[in-house]
């Protein structure tokens, strides 16, 4: 069964958006923004990632902004988000492994497309280890 996928950005993440979606066969929930010219506010668009994902409606969330940072700050304000911004495919590995983050954000003016791919990629195929690891992640929503 396909992953189902919450992705958003703003104008600023746009472009990226579009090729992640166009990169995987996923079953994606695409909440906008709908073109790279309109300024928009990523606030926005961080908050319908966080609330689908938080709320079950996706089984992970991909967030893009500019930076990746505006959105990363604002998909987290969600008690049920952790979501991380990752610039290499380790991170990637180790945010799913250990954090067991559940959105991924981006930052377009600073990631090429292909490690993007392979961010995205090895984001959603990575497993979350539990164990200690579950302790500290509980101590985050205490
Ligand atoms: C938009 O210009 C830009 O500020 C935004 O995409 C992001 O980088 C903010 O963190």
């Amino acid at each position: 069964m396909k992953l189902k996928v919450a992705i958003a950005s703003d104008h600023g993440g746009y472009n990226l958006k579009e090729f992640i979606k166009d990169s995987f066969d996923l079953n994606w929930i695409d909440l906008g923004t709908g073109d790279d010219k309109n300024s928009v506010d990523y606030p926005e668009f961080g908050k319908a990632v966080a609330e689908t994902v938080a709320d079950g409606d996706a089984d992970f969330g991909v967030a893009i902004c500019g930076t990746g940072i505006g959105i990363s700050i604002a998909c987290n304000r969600n008690p049920g988000i952790r979501a991380a911004l990752c610039t290499n495919a380790t991170m990637a590995r180790l945010t799913r492994e250990h954090n067991d983050a559940n959105v991924l954000c981006l930052g377009e003016r600073i990631t090429g497309t292909e490690a993007a791919l392979d961010i995205v990629k090895t984001f959603l195929e990575t497993e979350f280890e539990g164990g200690r690891h579950q302790r500290r992640i509980d101590k985050l929503s205490d």
